[in-house]
């Protein structure tokens, strides 16, 4: 491996050795204490031995950051998706990226501070832009972003709500007030603080209505605010559940679509699937199903193996096969107990979803149902014989 190739592999925290993820955190610890210096610098009388520590230490961070930059640069072309591209475009690749930004940021804040001229403990405060640094370890801030984008028009809706009861609460608040109160009251403007204060339900309790009109006005536009937050807290809950349905949907049509089972039967049928399966990463030697007890579930293997202890002989079996649809069929218990031998993924298929899927796809549990009756005949033959 290259010189390169191994400081782009640490800086990256790559490979399973426990110093390389050690590595991983080392820039977060940095990170962590230029930070905390830089603002436990800032309660710290100039001129004493802590002012001298805490204002080392940010300096030292910042270095580690320009170095830090300076690397990224160079090692840029070992990144694993820029393998295609020239070394050039790899490094113009990565100062373009975000991350690429936020290091830029990071390097150049203290020179920024140093630049405006400003005494030197106050230039240390745009150490402050280093927080964007956790940004780029903060994995579900796509998801963030995606249910904000989902939810917006909504909220854009509820932000319109908003502003019209807080214009219409200062306005009566000043016509209700402005001559029991006249400073607090004087005008809208003056008047906008109650409302806001009293509307988000923070309610500081500096200013407060004393007529009579007003009280009432002050009634009203708590309830209302707690509406609003209300309202605005529902759509985003919303917005973050169908997020994290879509998430389970593309990951569990990835593992239908692989069942040879399924694919016979196209993709509007693997989409009601999908949606009412749930994916299970099950150990080797999990007891699935039990012999004797009630049938609540039925499997099928997308990966590794189950065996069906039966006698005389166990069966096998691979991915793409299903189990433990006898006893939803036909209403009985739990007709073998079925084994999981390898570590294996399995879709679960609840019984109530079981019965939606034989409504909207009957052709579907038609096919189970064939190969359970098949089963059932043929371990009654086998019991005769
Ligand atoms: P169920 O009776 O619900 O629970 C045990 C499961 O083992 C059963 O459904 C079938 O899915 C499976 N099974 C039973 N007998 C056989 C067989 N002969 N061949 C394959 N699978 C079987």
């Amino acid at each position: 491996m290259s010189n390169r190739a191994a400081i782009y592999g640490l800086m990256h925290g790559h490979g399973a050795a426990h110093g390389s993820r050690l590595l991983a955190v080392l820039p977060h610890a940095i990170c962590t204490a230029g930070l905390l210096a830089m603002i436990a610098h800032t309660g710290i009388g100039a001129g004493s031995r802590a002012d001298l520590v805490l204002s080392g230490i940010v300096t030292a961070v910042w270095g580690l950051f320009v170095a830090a930059y300076v690397l990224r640069i160079w090692t840029a072309p070992e990144a694993p998706e820029q393998r295609a591209a020239s070394a050039a475009g790899a490094r113009v690749a990565y100062l373009l990226s975000a991350s690429g930004w936020i290091d830029l940021m990071a390097a150049l804040a203290l020179p920024a501070g140093w630049l405006t001229g400003l005494p030197q403990r106050d230039a240390q405060l745009f150490a402050i832009v280093w927080a964007f640094k956790y940004i780029r370890h903060a994995s579900g801030l796509g998801s963030l972003l995606r249910v904000l984008q989902r939810a917006f028009p909504a909220l854009v809706s509820i932000v319109t709500v908003f502003f019209i009861t807080l214009l219409l609460a200062a306005t009566l608040s000043y016509v209700f007030e402005r001559e029991a109160q006249p400073e607090a009251f004087r005008s809208i403007p003056r008047a906008l603080w109650w409302a806001i204060v009293t509307l988000s339900t923070t309610g500081y309790g500096d200013v407060v209505p004393v007529t009579i009109w007003g009280r009432l006005l002050a009634a009203w536009v708590m309830v209302g605010g707690i509406v609003l937050f209300a309202l605005w807290a529902g759509i985003i809950a919303n917005a973050f559940a169908e997020e994290l349905q879509r998430r389970h949907f593309l990951k569990t049509w990835d593992l239908v679509a692989e069942v040879p089972f399924f694919q016979t039967l196209g993709a509007a049928a693997i989409a009601d699937i999908v949606r009412l399966v749930r994916a299970r990463d099950v150990a080797a030697g999990t007891v699935v199903v039990r012999e004797g007890q009630a049938g609540d579930a039925m499997y099928f293997i997308i990966s590794g193996e189950a065996t069906v202890m039966f006698a005389p002989g166990p069966v096998t079996l691979s991915p793409g096969a299903f189990f433990g649809e006898m006893a939803l069929l036909f209403g009985t218990r739990r007709s073998a107990t079925v084994v999981v031998t390898k570590p294996s993924v399995l879709l679960v298929l609840d019984i109530a979803d079981f019965r939606v899927l034989a409504g909207q796809r009957p052709e579907l549990v038609n096919m189970i149902e064939a190969e359970g009756r098949r089963r059932r005949e043929a371990n009654a033959a086998l019991r005769d014989s």
